[in-house]
């Protein structure tokens, strides 16, 4: 088995190609990625040499390169990470979520189309649902729910979605998409909330909480939606969406609140700043359907995840000191002085 794992040099991609790699010893892994401020090699270091492995520089959008690394690779999986991720940013320049995540995915699809594939995996988003409200902890987000987004970036992947099941009505492509909640982990980019916390504590920095943060997210331990993507695109109906997410609801403040616990750092850190453009106040997915179906349930509680993922960050300071201490010192203070 052949499998091109776009957006392997992200947080998510590069978890999942480690996943890969030890639970399939047998399959070949070729990674696609462009390599953006969020792409990283040094995150792959470990792997640039293992047999079974191989990274491609391409742009996903960038048709001829795509066709070129297809027809040599003839890949039996495609699984699709790669994307522009970060909702601030998207609301500060939405053109470019565009570019990558819809027409990206469609020159993805087309080279399905073109060379011949057993599955194009499609990793989206339960922001795609948009949020749900404060006061309704009875509500939760399951596939049937109506497509509703907020930001450029739910738009983007909403969008890609509606593409993907319409090249699987329209030209048979044996397709299956994944909504997944909030992920953390190691080699999560400190522009997100949990890493973004992690470092600026370490470095007694402000803690910047938009709003109140009272904001509830559904958080994931990233190895846990390496798993069932696994098991999705070896046993999940093509044609299919799953929703993945563990039934572990928190607010920002709180979460905030547990890494300053955790690294021994005063709660005096913490900043309330101007809060987020359209801020979706709640997520929370039913995983009912990924569980009835394939079996599939988190193995990581939030309380042991959570310790892992400081300890990670403890451990590899050179992995993100080197990516503060670059580009994302503008794009830091781009969006944080003076908020
Ligand atoms: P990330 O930003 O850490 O990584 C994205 C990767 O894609 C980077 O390596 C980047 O270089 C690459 N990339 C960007 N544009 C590209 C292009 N045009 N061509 C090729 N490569 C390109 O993102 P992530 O958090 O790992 O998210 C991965 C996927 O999972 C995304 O599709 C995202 O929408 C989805 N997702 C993320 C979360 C989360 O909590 N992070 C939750 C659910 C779904
Ligand atoms: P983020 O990690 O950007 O993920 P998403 O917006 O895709 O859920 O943000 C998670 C939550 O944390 C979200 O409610 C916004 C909030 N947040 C802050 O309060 N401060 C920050 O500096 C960041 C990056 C996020």
């Amino acid at each position: 088995m052949k499998i091109i794992v776009t957006g392997g040099a992200g947080f998510i991609g590069s978890n999942f190609i480690f996943h890969m790699l030890n639970a399939h010893p047998e399959y070949d892994i070729i990674c696609i990625d462009a390599l953006t401020y969020a792409g990283n090699l040094s995150t792959l270091k470990s792997i640039m040499n293992h047999p079974y492995f191989k990274f491609y520089r391409a742009d996903i959008a960038d048709r001829e390169a795509i066709y070129r690394i297809f027809e040599s690779e003839k890949p039996d999986v495609v699984v699709n990470f790669a994307a522009e991720s970060h909702v601030d940013r998207s609301i500060e320049n939405p053109e470019i979520f565009l570019r990558t995540n819809i027409m990206g995915t469609a020159v993805l699809m087309d080279a399905c189309r073109k060379f011949g594939i057993q599955r194009y995996h499609q990793v989206s988003t339960d922001e795609v649902y948009g949020d749900l409200p404060l006061d309704r902890p009875d509500l939760f987000f399951t596939e049937e729910t109506p497509i509703h987004t907020s930001s450029p970036y739910s738009s983007s992947k909403a969008s890609a979605d509606l593409l993907v099941l319409a090249y699987h009505r329209t030209y048979g492509l044996p397709v299956t998409i994944s909504r997944c909640s909030n992920n953390y982990g190691p080699y999560h980019f400190p522009e997100k909330l949990i890493p973004l916390m992690i470092a600026n504590a370490l470095n007694d920095k402000p803690l910047p909480v938009y709003g109140e943060g009272l904001n509830v997210r559904d958080w994931l331990y990233v190895e846990d939606h390496c798993r069932a993507i696994d098991l999705i695109i070896h046993n999940g109906k093509v044609g299919e969406v799953y929703n993945v997410g563990g039934h572990n609801e928190m607010r920002n403040i709180d979460i905030v609140k547990l890494i300053c616990k955790e690294l021994d750092k005063p709660e005096s850190l913490i900043t309330y700043v101007t809060d987020r453009k359209g801020h979706d106040m709640r997520y929370a997915i039913d995983p009912t359907k990924i569980h009835n179906e394939l079996g599939w349930l988190p193995e990581t509680k939030f309380a042991d995840g959570i310790k892992k993922t400081i300890q990670w960050y403890l451990d590899n300071r050179e992995w993100w000191e080197e990516i503060i201490s670059g580009e994302y010192q503008n794009y830091y203070e781009k969006m944080y002085t003076n908020r």
